[in-house]
């Protein structure tokens, strides 16, 4: 494919940090950015003439002009709207409502028109800036749920344009998706069929998405096409992946194994349980904890013995349920240090901050036991990443069934995230689990997901695209 390509995302791949006056971009968090980012750095391997990342970038022109970027494997093209439309877009719409629902918390979503409209807007804003570059051969690769109606908008001004869209996040069970007001449910589906293919995690989040395309626009798919007025739009699963070179190479590279001595020497003789996560809800942060906390009231032997060192990274604060979370997390660990450790030991190192790539991969690869226990998650890249690390075949990772890589890696210690007992257990199993079972689980999922690692993942996506648009161009010639 000798095209450009242009990926759009709420997010730009950088956040830019004011620090002594200063603005200095360091790499935004989160599953989608990893993933793109790696892809587009595996030089050589794609053959697109030319990429561009659009995205709002966080500041305004002024400061945003004053940035220095590095555009060595893509080109920022940022986007800039209204603080006001933004915010109820971003904290509104993207994040009080699709996100809270999408992951089966409907308590929590927000039906506020006024999202709505500024969700609409800010598509909008991406759509009139995008087709100010676009050319007819360009291939559009939309991500996320902060954007469903763009490929609409953009199909709209675009007729022939190819336009992938992927989606980072479930999408849910008809019966949750039917409480959305019925005209945004379709301007949400419409807006989403102006892509020539949808990709998702999962078979069954393309399930539920076909129930609901046909239930709510009164369509009857087949198979994994939806005919929508002339175009034929195609719906798959492409289960998101990483760069398992990097992560396993990194074994061996000197500022790692620094680092790794350095958590050592902090482990000493004890046993360590790792777990990393975005602050948020879905996480089952707190779970993990209460489950920790019976693990050690059910093994006392393991009091002082084992250390869990919990990182939480900041995300959303500007949203109410995400400070809460914050505040119970917090206090639990307060408590739960203050009436189990002592002097000499303290059961959980607590830091709520970003890592470094060098700090994530030698906290892989320090400790005994990676525990990932989401409520709901899309995929989980943690749990694949820290597979992929462990290039000394030892350690175990404990998974969440409710996260989507619970259907790649089945050879993880799956639990219920609800069920605290049985997490508790887990740890106790994980702790005893011999080396060469270690060794066996990892390297049955190590093989999995070297071979279906980012680059596949994206040649697949890629590949799909390019056969559904000329089906539909042989369609349209008839
Ligand atoms: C998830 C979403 C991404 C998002 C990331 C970080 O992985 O699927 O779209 O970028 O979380 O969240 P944030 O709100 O900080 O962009």
């Amino acid at each position: 494919m000798q095209r450009r390509l242009l990926i759009v995302s709420n997010r730009l791949p950088l956040t830019i940090e004011k620090t002594d006056n200063l603005y200095i971009p360091r790499q935004s968090s989160g599953g989608l950015i990893s993933a793109v980012e790696a892809y587009l750095n595996s030089k050589g391997k794609n053959n697109f003439t030319e990429q561009l990342w659009a995205g709002v970038p966080g500041v305004d022109r002024e400061v945003w002009d004053k940035t220095e970027l590095d555009e060595s494997h893509y080109q920022f093209m940022p986007i800039f709207t209204s603080q006001e439309d933004y915010e109820h877009y971003y904290n509104g719409f993207s994040n009080s409502l699709l996100w809270p629902l999408f992951h089966y918390f409907p308590s929590y979503a927000a039906y506020e028109p006024s999202f709505f409209e500024a969700y609409l807007s800010v598509n909008k804003v991406f759509c009139e800036t995008l087709s100010a570059t676009i050319r007819e051969d360009d291939v559009v690769w939309i991500h996320d749920y902060h954007l469903l109606p763009l490929a609409g908008m953009l199909r709209e001004k675009h007729p022939n344009i190819t336009i992938g869209l992927f989606m980072h996040i479930p999408f849910p069970s008809y019966e949750l998706f039917r409480v959305i007001p019925k005209k945004w449910q379709r301007a949400l589906l419409e807006g989403m069929l102006g892509a020539d293919l949808i990709g998702f995690h999962t078979a069954d989040y393309v399930a539920h998405f076909l129930k609901s395309v046909d239930i709510a626009l009164k369509t009857t798919h087949d198979n994994k096409y939806i005919q929508w007025g002339t175009r034929q739009v195609q719906v798959d699963a492409f289960p998101i992946s990483i760069d398992f070179s990097l992560f396993n190479n990194a074994f061996h590279q000197p500022e790692i194994q620094s680092l790794r001595k350095k958590y050592e020497a902090l482990k000493a003789n004890k046993k360590m349980l790792f777990s990393v996560d975005r602050l948020d809800y879905t996480k089952g942060i707190l779970n993990r904890l209460v489950a920790y906390e019976r693990f050690l009231q059910q093994y006392p032997e393991y009091i002082g013995n084992v250390v869990f060192i919990l990182v939480v990274v900041p995300s959303r604060d500007a949203i109410a349920k995400y400070n809460e979370g914050k505040k119970m997390i917090d206090e639990y660990i307060g408590n739960l240090n203050s009436s189990m450790g002592s002097i000499n030991w303290q059961p959980v190192i607590y830091q709520y901050d970003h890592l470094t790539f060098e700090e994530l991969l030698a906290l892989y690869t320090t400790c005994d036991v990676a525990l990932i226990t989401p409520l709901r998650d899309g995929m989980n890249l943690v749990a694949k990443e820290f597979i992929a690390s462990r290039q000394d075949q030892s350690g175990v990772l404990i998974l969440s069934e409710m996260a989507g890589a619970s259907a790649e890696l089945t050879d993880a210690l799956l639990i219920n995230p609800n069920d605290t007992e049985e997490i508790a257990e887990s740890i106790a199993i994980a702790l005893k689990l011999s080396p060469e079972e270690q060794e066996s689980r990892l390297n049955s999922m190590q093989q999995a997901i070297k071979k279906y690692d980012v680059n596949a993942w994206a040649v697949d996506f890629f590949g799909e695209l390019k056969k559904v648009k000329s089906l539909q161009l042989k369609f349209e010639v008839k």
